[in-house]
């Protein structure tokens, strides 16, 4: 079965699975995206700050595709201090469209402790019709909860960071979504494959892909889908991507998500206690260096 759209609070519908242009070089990002429009992404995200939206919009050009049968994501990244107005006008012209499906604010620290403030100006985009939808990313529950206090128009979305070594500490923010109904985009969800090979999460993923004949990385996007998050991801390779839209097809039972998550939390706690080793090795350097200088000088 493919996916099927995100239903958003504001009535609007979002494709469950979108291509990143993070990292992409300009050199190869028209190339990259184009290449994911033709296998059938119609679910864009890029970011001020990725600083190809161009590229993004040269491929937006070539697809020929009608405006309405593309999702285009954007973010204000508070690149060189531009504020909203002239970042959306900015995006606008680069992508080559006359208006952002979703825009989103791209880290709490942007707003520089005025979340009210900047979360007003998304407002007047959206009152101007240069956005259709607006939201965040990597914003916590107690950055929401501020922003949700002044707020008149909810955001639909709140994009963050989601892979198994975080569902532990990340399952509260997800809960809360889900009350506030405001869908979460998980981002990152192939990091157990991308940078962290070996850990703990590898055993359950790889016993799931073999017992389901698919990859790995299909196993993780199709827990990221269980865990009711828009999948935002991206590859260079076709064969890939092919895979990636594939994982529509993909249900994981209780128990797969849960061996996932039970391996994400034992990676997590690891990586917890990895973090306090180092900052207590770096006292102990410290204070052997602090020691010997003393004793040296006696
Ligand atoms: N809002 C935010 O702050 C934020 C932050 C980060 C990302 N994002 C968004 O999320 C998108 C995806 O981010 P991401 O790149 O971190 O996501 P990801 O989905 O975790 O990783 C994608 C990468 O995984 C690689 N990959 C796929 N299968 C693999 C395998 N079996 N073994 C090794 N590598 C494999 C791909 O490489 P190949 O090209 O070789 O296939 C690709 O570069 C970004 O483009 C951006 O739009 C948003």
């Amino acid at each position: 079965m493919p996916f099927k759209d995100f239903l958003l609070n504001d009535g609007r519908k979002i494709p469950a699975i979108g291509f990143g242009s993070w990292k992409i070089p300009k050199d190869v990002a028209t190339g990259q995206v184009g290449q994911a429009i033709d296998l059938g992404f119609d679910h864009l995200d890029t970011a001020q700050v990725y600083r190809n939206e161009e590229e993004v919009g040269q491929a937006i050009k070539e697809s020929g595709l009608a405006r309405k049968d593309l999702w285009i994501t954007t973010k204000w990244s508070g690149v060189d201090d531009k504020d909203p107005l002239t970042s959306v006008k900015e995006s606008l012209e680069k992508l080559g469209i006359d208006y952002i499906d979703l825009y989103l604010i791209h880290h709490p620290r942007l707003t520089k402790g005025d979340i009210p403030g900047t979360w007003k100006k998304m407002e007047e985009l959206h009152k101007a019709g240069y956005v259709k939808s607006i939201g965040v990313s990597n914003f916590s529950k107690e950055d929401l909860q501020e922003l949700l206090a002044s707020a008149t128009i909810k955001p639909v979305v709140n994009q963050i960071l989601l892979h198994p070594y975080v569902i532990k500490s990340t399952t509260p923010l997800l809960k809360y979504l889900k009350e506030q109904h405001i869908v979460p985009e998980g981002y990152s969800t192939l990091i157990p494959l991308t940078s962290k090979p070996g850990g703990p999460v590898d055993k359950p993923v790889n016993k799931i892909a073999k017992r389901l004949n698919v990859k790995p990385e299909q196993v993780l996007l199709a827990w990221s889908h269980a865990k009711e998050a828009v999948i935002v991801t991206t590859s260079s390779r076709k064969e890939r991507l092919e895979g990636y839209l594939d994982v529509g097809d993909i249900t994981l039972t209780k128990e797969d998500v849960k061996a996932i998550d039970d391996a994400g939390a034992k990676g997590e706690l690891w990586d917890e206690r990895k973090q306090k080793w180092s900052v207590a090795a770096k006292y102990l350097a410290a204070a052997g260096l602090i020691g010997y200088l003393v004793y040296s000088k006696l």
